[in-house]
């Protein structure tokens, strides 16, 4: 039995390794990987550039005349990963930093910017066949995903992984900082009046405080057998 063209919904708090583990799932299982919260980290990137944020103040309207005017936000599929692109420029690397988090939380509670990036994940997902991670994935944008999971981890040692994530990029922060900052986004992210971050009821919780990448593959793959029976090839190449 092969895995049909479904959709599987990845939410969870930040840095629980959602995209890692979606895109790893994407490779094993061939399916197309795309990260909703790189968008949201895309509209922000471009209001900075536009000079519509600032000492820590985002000027919605001005903002809403970049969403208005249709924003070319777009994933393109290179060297084996989905990028996030701006027009023609590769954005990848610029909203994975330390700049961009601070100000894509309060970002993506606007509810323009939400119904903005629903509507482009909905045209990217027109084909099914896909694995989405963010944060109301399953609850919001796609509440009919035949498969749900939501990840959790211990706080510590989410805030100790991004933190070596970014001392690897040679960001300037301390591990404080970034636990600091991880809790305010999980905080606002879960309260926000538009699509709160919320644990679907029939999402399968991952917990991943002490597993390996290769242990939460292996996880994925009983489920995949417990609701489509043994698959054809379930040979892991990770
Ligand atoms: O997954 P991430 O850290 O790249 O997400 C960046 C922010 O975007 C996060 O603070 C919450 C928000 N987000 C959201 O509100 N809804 C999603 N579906 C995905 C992300």
């Amino acid at each position: 039995m092969s895995i049909p063209d479904i959709i599987i919904a990845v939410d969870g708090y930040s840095s629980t390794g959602k995209s890692t583990f979606a895109k790893l799932v994407a490779k094993e299982f061939g399916f197309l990987y795309l990260d909703s919260g790189a968008m949201y980290r895309g509209v922000t990137l471009a209001g900075m550039e536009a000079g519509f944020m600032a000492d820590g103040k985002i000027d919605e309207e001005k903002l809403k005349t970049i969403t208005d005017a249709g924003l070319d936000l777009h994933f393109r599929w290179e060297d084996g990963a989905t990028k996030l692109y701006l027009g023609e420029r590769c954005i990848e690397s610029e909203i994975r930093g330390w700049a961009v988090s601070g100000y894509v939380s309060p970002v993506s509670a606007i509810p323009f910017v939400r119904n903005f990036v629903d509507d482009k994940l909905h045209a990217f997902a027109r084909n099914g066949r896909v694995i989405m991670d963010g944060r109301d994935i399953g609850t919001t944008v796609f509440p009919n995903a035949e498969l749900k999971i939501f990840m959790t981890a211990d706080e510590l040692v989410r805030a100790q992984r991004r933190y070596d994530e970014l001392q690897l990029k040679g960001e300037k922060t301390t591990l404080e900082e970034v636990q600091a900052n991880l809790r305010d986004r999980d905080y606002r992210d879960s309260h926000r009046p538009t699509s709160p971050l919320r644990q679907a009821a029939d999402a399968y919780v991952l917990d991943n405080t002490y597993m390996t990448l290769h242990e939460e593959v292996v996880w994925m793959l009983g489920l995949l057998q417990g609701k489509f029976g043994l698959l054809e090839s379930p040979g892991l190449s990770c």
